[in-house]
């Protein structure tokens, strides 16, 4: 396994969101770096989810990296707002936006890490191009617009295509993977060349501090 450095960003779409603050404070003092923080609109998936005042809210509870994963159309429209919120990270969709440099040099410009996600079926070519100008590309392992599925085992082999490309270009990527990431799989989806690890169900459905643990100990 390289050396690159692992990080677990638990996402908070699996909380108790009558509890949240509570909830975001016990995965991190257990050590998650981030919080992979869900922004669904209804249009780009299925689903609604939350927005700015949630992220602004749970912005006072931990310094920890907001990592904001925009599954929502025409992403260009909302950056600055998300950073005014507290977003440390952005990473937006291929597929929800029409121009991807645009997007890219936009999230650059408000100073925030820069990430391009791709679903299950954008072909892993389509962000060849764009690689040199990102801080972390996400492979979806699932549907983007629900927790709790269940991982698509090609991702594996997706995951390790993009590692390739990056290395091959010479780059400092991180590569995160985001949807079924269990205990039991993330050693796989780490050796194929992903170091951010995103976990909802398996994160927050139990007990919070030994779950981070667990993925902690594989790192
Ligand atoms: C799915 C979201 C994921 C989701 C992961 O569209 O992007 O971040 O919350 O949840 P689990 O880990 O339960 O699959
Ligand atoms: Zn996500």
């Amino acid at each position: 396994m390289s050396e690159r450095e692992k990080i677990l960003s638990p996402s908070i779409l699996a909380a108790d969101f009558a509890r949240l603050g509570e909830q975001i404070k016990e995965a991190v003092e257990a050590g998650a770096e981030y919080i992979h923080i869900d922004v669904m609109d209804g249009v780009f998936v299925p689903s609604i989810s939350f927005g700015m005042p949630v992220i602004r809210t749970i912005r006072k509870v931990t310094d920890k990296v907001f990592d904001v994963h925009l599954m929502i159309v025409e992403p260009e429209r909302y950056v600055k707002v998300f950073k005014e919120c507290g977003a440390d990270s952005i990473t937006f969709h291929l597929e929800a936006t029409e121009d991807a440099d645009e997007t890219i040099d936009l999230i650059r410009s408000v100073g925030c890490r820069v990430g391009m996600s791709i679903k299950p079926r954008t072909p892993v070519e389509a962000v060849r191009k764009y690689l040199h100008k990102l801080d972390m590309l996400l492979v979806m392992t699932v549907e983007p617009g629900f927790g709790g599925q269940k991982y698509i085992p090609e991702s594996t082999e997706r995951v390790r295509q993009v590692r390739q490309m990056a290395d091959e270009m010479g780059l400092d990527l991180d590569i995160q993977v985001d949807g079924g990431i269990t205990v039991d799989n993330a050693r796989i989806v780490m050796e194929a060349g992903a170091n951010v690890i995103v976990a909802g169900s398996a994160v927050f459905g139990g007990d919070i501090t030994a779950n981070v643990k667990h993925y902690l100990a594989q790192f």
